[in-house]
């Protein structure tokens, strides 16, 4: 069942994307050679706290941190640890915000110090994947234009697109119908309509497109061992426009020429 949601619930979701965005920006400034995947999240944590909203992945069906954490091979639903980044790494950082019921969903892969210039290149394509989809994602349009637009523009640039894990509807719910996969045909799925708000996520792998969890029950990570990128914004329909409710505007101002 599909919520379609008022502007005004529209707006109170854009305020938790909004706090998502900024927890973002203040997780950046720890994206360092020497951190833990710990400190990481504990940043977000507090920050997210300290602003009156909740971080949602912490206990959502038992999940131990308030950020996903996704070091490298790691699609996504990484565990925070006691893990040290190192130069050369790249990290995802997946970020959910309740506020005042509503949520926010967001996700942005970081380079650590100096990082290979292929890996770098799946990042930035990864990355225009994603606005592939959002630019497909427009009233009248299917859930399969969107998937589409993700997974041929991945495939046109060599990569694989991970067929098990989807973007979703959001709103009172971190995860919402519809489903939103990164791969699909064109004119498939649910018709987008205004009032519709979704989490869109291209997960992509360097290698071959197989997954493996881990036997933590959560942890995925690529069957290979190559690198993952994940990048993720939520998205509303209103007004017959489409809106980006989070934005990569305070990592960027953090990352400053780093900035992919
Ligand atoms: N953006 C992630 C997702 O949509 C957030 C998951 S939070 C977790 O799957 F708690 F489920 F890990
Ligand atoms: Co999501």
């Amino acid at each position: 069942m599909i919520y379609l949601k008022t502007p005004e619930e529209i707006e109170l979701i854009r305020k938790a994307c909004v706090l998502a965005s900024r927890s973002l920006g203040e997780m950046a400034k720890w994206v360092t050679p020497g951190t833990t995947t710990h400190k990481i999240d504990s940043i977000a944590k507090e920050f997210i706290l300290d602003n009156g909203a909740r971080p949602a992945c912490l206990g959502y069906g038992g999940f131990p941190g308030a950020v996903c954490i996704e070091v490298n091979e790691t699609v996504v639903h990484g565990f925070p640890s006691t893990y040290c980044l190192r130069e050369g790494d790249i990290v995802g950082l997946d970020v959910v915000v309740e506020l005042d019921g509503f949520n926010g969903d967001m996700c942005y892969t970081f380079p650590v110090g100096d990082v290979d210039e292929g890996v770098l290149k799946l990042m930035r394509t990864t990355k225009e994947s994603l606005y592939k989809g959002i630019d497909a994602c427009r009233e009248g349009h299917r859930i399969g234009d969107v998937a589409n637009a993700v997974q041929t523009y991945v495939e046109r640039h060599g990569y694989s697109v991970v067929r098990e894990m989807c973007g979703h509807g959001i709103g009172r719910k971190m995860h919402e119908d519809p489903e939103v996969p990164n791969y699909g045909r064109r004119g498939t799925g649910p018709l987008i309509k205004n009032g519709m708000v979704i989490a869109i996520e291209p997960m992509v792998n360097l290698g071959s497109r197989n997954i493996v969890i881990e036997s933590d029950g959560w942890t995925c990570r690529t069957r290979d061992r190559k690198p993952s990128a994940h990048y993720e914004h939520t998205v509303a329909v209103s007004g017959g426009e489409t809106h980006i409710l989070t934005t990569f505007d305070y990592v960027k101002e953090v990352l400053g020429d780093r900035y992919i």
